[in-house]
């Protein structure tokens, strides 16, 4: 009897079947195995193959000897997972993400995972992401964005990642995570449902709602969290939304931005790491270093006005290339507290923006420009 041959859409049915069913019960162990089931069927579709993250050469440190160690972590954001019935593409390239960071050599010291982990806030799509994330070798510091917060005010999140706000010290580092998108209360009047305010968040050009912020509890929080510390002491903040005002009508934007500046002001140099924007973004405002970072669902264009100068352009999205301007990253860590980032853009080389990039307001070593435009 001659073999049953199966479309192509069956055979598409089967390996989503499977890989969905590799997720179910996701550990350390069966990661690798089912991570590299979603690659081979990716490479068999025509998407790949897909340029791995690359090794990289740690940066010698200039610092003076004795201010401590040099380390690195590593940082993955914004994979807007829907339910696995309604999307894979997301699922797959979260998992890339993943197995680009667990082969980095040695390891990251920790993987920041920088918000927007799900897409429309469902318990389901939390604790998708949550599943996948445990296949993540080293310690996975979590922060939260709008997509995960504002269908259950940040209910399922919290009971699966503690609280958002929080702190730590690492190798003479001092380490904050805010909660940077607090928004005023715009539903109760229009009696909304959970999902209406869900989807009002995030439709983020809509004049329903008003813009993300810190907030004064938690810069309270804040200004007594740093009050210890020297005004040398190197801090590096994890944000989700950038904590400057970019572009107003995206909600590119933190509407207490310059608040929370206030508070930052008197350090030496500080490193504010967000997510949110999902593109290649840097700028400098005194003494604060700011770094936008990869999305590893979609690349958002840039804003249309008011970009940050120091900001470092993608090329053109490829339209045929569907992960063409995500990706993952990595931030070296110098014992100044000044950063090289390496951009892990997926199908190109990595684009790396070193400390005296921001240190120098874009004077000393400037990244490559791109050859094409972008959007
Ligand atoms: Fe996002
Ligand atoms: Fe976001």
């Amino acid at each position: 009897m001659k073999p049953r041959i199966k479309s192509i859409e069956t055979k598409h049915m089967e390996e989503r079947r499977d890989l969905f069913h590799g997720l179910k019960d996701l550990d350390r162990r069966s990661f690798l195995k089912v991570s590299a089931a979603a690659m081979g069927a990716a490479v068999a579709s025509g998407l790949g193959p897909f340029q791995s993250f690359q090794p990289v050469t740690v940066a010698q440190d200039a610092a003076p000897s004795g201010a401590g160690p040099s380390f690195r972590f590593a940082y993955i954001s914004d994979s807007h997972l829907y339910e696995k019935k309604v999307n894979d593409r997301f699922v797959r390239a979260i998992l890339r993400a993943v197995e680009d960071v667990n082969s980095l050599d040695p390891q990251p010291d920790f993987v920041l995972f920088g918000g927007d982990l799900a897409q429309l806030g469902q318990p389901q799509e939390l604790e998708l992401g949550a599943q996948i994330l445990k296949g993540i070798k080293a310690p996975v510091q979590m922060m939260v964005g709008e997509h995960d917060w504002f269908f259950d005010m940040g209910e399922k999140w919290r009971q699966l990642f503690g609280q958002p706000t929080r702190s730590w010290d690492h190798k003479g580092i001092h380490f904050v995570t805010l909660n940077s998108i607090i928004e005023k209360d715009f539903w109760t009047e229009r009696r909304m449902s959970p999902m209406e305010r869900m989807q009002t968040v995030a439709g983020l050009d809509n004049a329903v709602q008003g813009r993300f912020t810190v907030g004064e509890p938690q810069r309270e929080w804040l200004e007594k969290d740093l009050a210890g510390l020297k005004d040398d002491a190197p801090l590096i903040v994890f944000s989700h939304s950038p904590l400057y005002k970019l572009y107003k009508k995206w909600n590119f934007w933190t509407d207490d931005a310059e608040d929370v500046q206030a508070i930052l002001k008197r350090f030496k140099q500080v490193v504010v790491i967000h997510g949110h924007t999902h593109q290649l973004l840097t700028n400098r405002i005194d003494n604060i270093h700011f770094h936008g970072m990869l999305s590893t669902a979609w690349p958002w264009p840039y804003a249309p006005e008011g970009m940050p100068e120091l900001t470092i352009q993608m090329n053109r999205a490829d339209p045929f290339n569907p992960n063409d301007g995500c990706g993952d990253g990595e931030v070296r860590v110098h014992a100044d507290g000044l950063v090289d980032k390496v951009y892990g853009l997926w199908n190109r080389n990595p684009i790396t923006v070193a400390r005296g990039y921001t240190a120098s307001r874009g004077k000393e070593d400037a990244p490559p420009k791109p050859n094409l435009g972008s959007f």
